[in-house]
């Protein structure tokens, strides 16, 4: 089987960097680039982050492409308190190889014109707001993309912002907007899924070994950091989507992004048919979904 060939829009972010790990030692991606945005902790430390990530398994060759540094209209969301200051808890890293690339809108528009259509996926773990800036700016270099799987929203579980919102479309409902609309070949994995996919200290420990599952389970440590004794692997489910779909769930729905300003911004809701029809993974084999993240982290 040849290997998928992918883009990773990330704001690291702890579980972006358990998901980017994941990527890089499992040997099921070619991952061609690390485009960023503010996110989880501002461009300055997402971009940066990557960079260390990258370093840190020896993959300097992977550009890093800084991206959006806020969302297309909105103020940022502060949630600095999970992933702290630097976005990655003081987890120490090696500083980057390589200098990031600017503008990840016109980096993707290039890449996906030179390679053949349907050819590279994007795995979404972040708000929206690069690939809604590609499919406004570049409308025929977005409609080259295979498949976007975006870890996003809430459905019938409740948010992590607001009641209903979750902190990916809630940072930027305008850009996940966009993107609904234009209809690319989108499956959402929200939170009814990545809550059931949990780290305990057990299954943390049992990483070490490899350099990938040695950062991965120093990363989980410090996810841990305010006494939890478990902690969900949100963006990790976007490629463990990718690798094997039998085990989620994946339902068809009608659904719609709110876009006031009541304080549940980004919440999603059933639509009229007509609207943007989308993949929502709903369920999920946790114990499976667990195991082939593991075996990612620890391949040799
Ligand atoms: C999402 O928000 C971010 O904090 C995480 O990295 C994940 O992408 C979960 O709601
Ligand atoms: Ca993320």
């Amino acid at each position: 089987m040849t290997n998928r060939r992918v883009i990773i829009d990330t704001d690291p972010g702890l579980d972006d960097a358990l998901a980017i790990l994941h990527a890089l030692n499992c040997g099921r991606f070619e991952v061609l680039g690390l485009t960023t945005m503010a996110g989880n902790i501002g461009i300055d430390n997402t971009t940066r982050n990557a960079g260390r990530l990258l370093a840190a398994m020896g993959r300097s060759d992977i550009p890093v492409i800084t991206g959006a540094a806020g969302p297309l209209v909105r103020s940022v969301i502060d949630i600095s308190d999970i992933h702290g200051s630097d976005g990655l808890h003081g987890l120490a890293l090696p500083e980057p190889q390589t200098a990031p690339l600017d503008d990840a809108i016109a980096w993707m528009a290039d890449l996906l014109l030179a390679e053949p259509a349907g050819s590279v996926d994007i795995f979404a773990l972040g708000p929206l707001t690069n690939i809604a800036g590609l499919i406004t700016q570049h409308p025929k270099a977005a409609a080259r993309i295979g498949q976007i799987i975006a870890m996003g929203g809430a459905v019938d579980e409740p948010g992590n912002i607001g009641a209903r919102s979750e902190f990916n479309f809630a940072t930027d409902p305008e850009a996940a907007d966009i993107v609904f609309r234009a209809g690319p070949d989108l499956t959402l994995v929200p939170l009814d899924v990545t809550r059931k996919v949990r780290a305990d200290a057990t299954w943390m420990n049992n990483l070490r070994g490899t350099t990938a599952g040695t950062i991965a389970a120093d990363v989980i440590a410090l996810y841990f950091g305010d006494g939890r004794q478990s902690r969900p692997l949100h963006d990790p489910c976007v490629m463990l989507l990718a690798l094997d779909p039998s085990l989620f769930g994946v339902e068809e729905r009608y659904l719609a992004v709110d876009l006031g300003d009541d304080g549940d911004a980004g919440a999603l809701k059933p639509a009229r048919t007509g609207t943007a029809l989308l993949k929502v993974a709903m369920q999920v084999n946790a114990e499976g979904a667990l195991d082939l993240l593991a075996k990612g982290l620890t391949r040799a």
